[in-house]
């Protein structure tokens, strides 16, 4: 027995007296371990303590020792192979009454079942758990979530402890995987990217970067422009005024010393903005209250430099912090809210606010800004409420192209239990406010999907709506959020778009500490999937991370042209989920070439084959299959096709009939 054990068995003796289950020599309890790796879908894993800090129990039964967790929970644990059992009592603690809460608790040893418990629900005695793991190196103990979400789900492994002949196990983080670089970088020729379709409104400024990869120089031009517009040829930058009510097709041309290509463009002149999800850049999981106008410029200048533009990301937008203060740590954001004629004023961290959105327009991007109805936004700056008018009109004056309008402070006017009318009516009044600008600004609705907002979204002006709560504070739930996200699917279409909030990978500030950016804790499967998910639920596809530090491999999950195809794709649906399984799922998105894009996802812990069929896909005959994030040709398939999706892990693919050849 190594000295560490000997360590920890001495602890578990001494506690002998005061245990229910009676720890003997060779015995390790599991919350004497360091639990710190456990990953779990709300609070931190206590050690012989309920989540609520009590005494862990279960149906009215306490108990001294045990590890209170939450699902879903997961920790893996490295055994010698000399580990004979793992003993515990299992069941929800009594301090989660009041909710629906349901888990099911599993034990596996290197990667097979060994153990579970069935669906367990509050109020229901402990069950006991003995489990043989002699030979066992890999053992994972896991709570799930029983399928109905997470919602009090406390979780308890009431008296666990191991028999041990060996050394004491060790708890360890999930396993590694390599951040394998899926995609090959654009070749030299030219591409033209990003959609084939672009709503705005007569008369206003019109300004489009046509997002193209390929060497530079790169020669533009466009047939069938309307009159009004025009294409800068070096940059392929379309700007003018946006001509009459109708429909243009033109063709955009590129060309460089490497090839030449041209793809077709709809410009719709019209009332509706947003045909295809919006793209870009928010600073928000960034960099918080640290934003700063030269931070803002620096982000559209590698929004270029990355090639970021070059596969359709278009915006750079301010989130909260820009404004004024009463009070605050940072004196350059402490000021008057207004000028003497109540126009908003920026803090000392934004001197030039057209000068900023002149900055972003000239590299042809767009530009956002942020604000809450209410008196304050959620980080306690100026809000807009009184000031409706004024402020509408002073974001189109400064020249910006998309407001995330918040909830942040209005239930003080509205009150806690706001009717869905209540909750409609900022964003009537600022989306009525917006089309009246001489200028396409954007909405995104950032009320967390109260009031069911995608029912009405639209309606009020918006182009997105988010779905749900912050998802810096859920990036471990990804799968979860996207599958709610989903269910919202019917309200998709062109201007209308479900918003599960930003893509978070690469560096991230901590949601809850708004801390400095460091890189993100997802794995790489989990990022490939994230952007799978988000594509093919044709969200807002706008990245959080921290623009100076972006690396190849976060370049690769982010700028996979083939895959923001399938988020941009015109018909503008979003993914139906056509197979919900205990570990894994699939999604498929019609497409508006008759193809089908699928997501294969795994957010199990251990690699599966996982089969779409035809059938389920509404598919027949044969089709051709083409992996996405390898942007490689598999061949022709026939009624099937299967996959090994690694752990959280995706397989995204297009399926086409053999004579589609878009
Ligand atoms: C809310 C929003 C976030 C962000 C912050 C800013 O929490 O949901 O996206 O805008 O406010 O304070």
């Amino acid at each position: 027995m190594s000295s560490k054990s000997l360590v920890l068995v001495g602890v578990a003796v001494l506690s002998v007296h005061t245990i229910t289950a009676h720890a003997v020599a060779d015995e390790v309890w599991l919350s004497q371990l360091d639990l710190s790796k456990t990953q779990q879908g709300w609070g931190e894993p206590h050690a012989d303590q309920s989540l609520m800090e009590g005494p862990i129990s279960i149906a009215g039964k306490t108990f001294e020792r045990g590890v209170a967790t939450h699902a879903k929970s997961v920790l893996w644990l490295e055994l010698d192979g000399k580990v004979s059992e793992f003993l515990a009592s299992v069941g929800i603690d009594d301090t989660a009454a009041g909710g629906n809460a349901s888990v099911e608790f599993m034990v596996l040893g290197d990667g097979k079942s060994l153990w579970r418990s069935g669906v367990m629900h509050h109020g229901e005695e402990a069950k006991p758990v003995r489990v043989d793991v002699q030979g066992v190196r890999s053992l994972l103990l896991l709570v799930m979530s029983a399928g109905d979400g997470i919602n009090f789900d406390h979780a308890d492994w009431a008296e666990a402890r191991f028999v041990c002949g060996g050394a004491a196990p060790t708890c360890v983080a999930s396993p590694r995987e390599d951040r394998v670089i899926l995609t090959p970088k654009p070749g030299p020729a030219p591409r033209i990217n990003g959609p084939g379709v672009y709503g705005c409104r007569p008369g206003n400024p019109f300004l489009y970067r046509v997002p193209t990869t390929g060497e530079r120089p790169i020669l533009f031009s466009c047939d069938g422009l309307p009159a009004s517009l025009s294409i800068d040829t070096e940059t392929g930058i379309i700007t003018g005024t946006v001509p009459e009510r109708g429909t243009y097709e033109a063709m955009l041309r590129a060309n460089n010393q490497h090839g030449a290509t041209s793809r077709t463009f709809r410009i719709v002149s019209g009332d509706t903005l947003a045909l295809t999800p919006p793209m870009g850049w928010n600073h928000w999981y960034a960099h918080y209250n640290r934003i700063t106008d030269a931070m803002m410029r620096e982000a559209a200048d590698i929004m270029v430099s990355s090639g970021m533009a070059d596969v359709g990301y278009q915006f750079v937008s301010i989130d909260d912090c820009w404004m004024n203060a009463e009070k605050y740590d940072d004196p350059l954001r402490v000021g008057p809210p207004r000028d003497a004629n109540g126009n908003i004023l920026p803090n000392q961290h934004f001197p030039d606010m057209k000068g900023l959105t002149d900055y972003i327009h000239a590299k042809g991007l767009k530009a956002g800004i942020y604000i809450s109805p209410g008196p304050r936004t959620c980080a306690g700056f100026t809000g807009s409420y009184g000031h409706e008018a004024q402020d509408a009109g002073q974001f189109a004056d400064w020249g910006f192209d998309l407001l995330k309008y918040d909830l942040c402070s209005y239930g003080e006017i509205i009150g806690s239990s706001a009717t869905v009318e209540a909750l409609k009516k900022p964003y009537i009044l600022m989306g009525d406010l917006l089309k009246q600008q001489p200028r396409d600004i954007q909405m995104n609705l950032c009320e967390y999907g109260l009031g069911d907002v995608w029912e009405w979204g639209k309606e009020v002006g918006g182009q997105s709506w988010r779905t749900s709560g912050d998802l810096g504070f859920e990036l471990n739930r990804i799968f979860d959020v996207a599958l709610a996200n989903a269910k919202h699917g019917e309200y998709s279409g062109p201007g209308s778009w479900n918003d599960p909030d930003y893509i978070q990978i690469g560096y991230i500030g901590d949601a809850r500490t708004i801390g400095m950016p460091t890189p993100c804790s997802l794995t790489p499967n989990e990022q490939y999937a994230f952007m799978s998910l988000w594509c093919l639920m044709a969200s807002p596809l706008f990245y959080s991370g921290d623009m100076s530090r972006l690396d190849d491999f976060t370049i690769n999950v982010l700028c996979n042209p083939e895959v923001i195809a399938i988020d941009q794709d015109p018909l503008g649906k979003c993914a139906r989920v056509i197979m919900l399984g205990e570990e894994t799922f699939a999604m498929v998105k019609d497409l508006e070439d008759g193809s089908t894009a699928v997501g294969l996802f795994n957010p199990g812990e251990f690699a599966v084959p996982i089969t779409l069929t035809w059938d389920d896909a509404g598919l027949s005959g044969p089709h051709k299959v083409r992996d996405l994030w390898r942007q490689s040709d598999m061949g022709e398939f026939s009624g099937k096709f299967e996959a090994t999706v690694g752990r959280h892990g995706v397989v995204m693919v297009r399926v086409s009939r053999p004579d589609n050849n878009s």
